[in-house]
């Protein structure tokens, strides 16, 4: 059967994007039945920048708590931490050494994080794209679900497995689809169409996040910026306007319809009403996950319990591909 595997940093506070560009087909192929599908908490990458240690576990079990939330059932897919289960960090060695350094430095994700002072990021974010192919291929996974930002990532992932194959001669690593798909593969802030929307800008009004209750939603959303003409009959008349453009897409993808199928019945309407209209479906869809994680995060115990039950069933796959692996590479076992 085909696998997917998908991972979300546990570096604090999921938000609109990374429920629309990611949770939200997450949950789309544990459902559709045909996958056997693992999903992450990336601490190990989180601490390629720092994390205050407390606020790293939380954070994790906040995650975990949003995943379940959002409807990832723990039974019918693997539910993990990636620090529980060392084969990620064992094959991120290997592929350390399959990677070319050209190859990193020219990830556009590095280049913004490193900004002007790479001398001072870490090593660990300069490799940060080795840790996430080994994540990928310890599962020998056919399928990633992703937000259009990690599309870059994917293609090295894809250039990790082919050269790994060849090297060694041997077709072991699959090639990797990215499923990068949704009206909000990539999601802006609400202050700046232009922008993406992200954890890290400094003004909160710039995103919805998931534990926000209602009242923030609706504020939020009834705030974002927009200008002063009605809905455009069409898409295309979107192009110029992308402000109103997120949030045509918005809530294309919180209705479950295409972003022509929100403009269809909408057109013509006044951004205020639309604004309103959009306020009442963000809140009725989002407002559920932020109730279903506070009541989950009462009980970090069990958190904890279903992680490690999730890391034992990871491990009955990652511990052969890693053995194997290590054979090929020329290991004594
Ligand atoms: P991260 O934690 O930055 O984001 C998690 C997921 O959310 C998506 N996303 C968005 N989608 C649409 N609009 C946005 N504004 C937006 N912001 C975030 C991201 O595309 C991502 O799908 N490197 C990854 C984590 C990772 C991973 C992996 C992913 C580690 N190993 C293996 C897939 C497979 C990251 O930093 O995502």
């Amino acid at each position: 059967t085909p696998r997917v595997f998908s991972g979300i940093q546990p570096s604090g506070g999921l938000t609109l994007g990374n429920y629309l560009g990611a949770m939200k087909n997450f949950v789309q192929m544990q459902d559709a039945g045909d996958f056997e599908t693992i999903y992450c908490m990336v601490d190990l990458h989180a601490i390629t920048v720092w994390q205050d240690p407390e606020a790293l576990r939380r954070n994790t079990r906040e995650l975990c708590a949003g995943y379940l939330a959002a409807g990832i059932d723990p039974e019918r897919s693997i539910l993990i931490n990636q620090s529980q289960v060392p084969e990620h960090a064992q094959l991120a060695w290997i592929f350390n050494c399959v990677a070319r350094m050209g190859w990193m430095g020219r990830m556009t994700q590095w280049k913004d994080k490193a900004g002007k002072n790479a001398e001072a990021a870490s090593l660990g974010l300069f490799a940060y794209p080795a840790l996430m192919a080994a994540d990928i291929l310890v599962y020998h996974t056919t399928h990633v679900p992703v937000g259009d930002d990690q599309k870059q990532h994917l293609e090295l992932t894809r250039d990790i497995a082919t050269k790994f194959n060849h090297d060694f001669g041997v077709e072991f690593f699959p090639i990797t689809e990215p499923v990068i798909r949704g009206a909000a593969t990539r999601v802006m802030s609400l202050r700046d169409g232009t922008k993406k929307m992200s954890k890290s800008d400094p003004v909160d009004a710039s995103r919805i996040n998931l534990t926000d209750d209602a009242d923030a939603i609706a504020k939020k959303v009834r705030k974002a910026k927009t200008d002063p003409e009605p809905l455009p009959e069409s898409v295309d008349a979107l192009e110029a306007r992308p402000d109103v453009r997120n949030l045509v897409n918005i809530y294309a993808a919180l209705a479950d319809v295409a972003p022509q199928a929100v403009l269809d019945e909408k057109a013509g309407g006044q951004l205020g009403y639309f604004k309103q209209d959009l306020a009442d479906l963000a809140v009725a869809k989002l407002a559920p996950i932020s109730t279903e994680m506070s009541r989950l995060m009462t009980d970090p115990a069990e958190i904890d319990r279903m992680l490690a039950r999730g890391a034992e069933r990871a491990r009955e796959i990652t511990v052969p591909i890693l053995e194997r692996t290590y054979e090929i590479v020329g290991m004594v076992r």
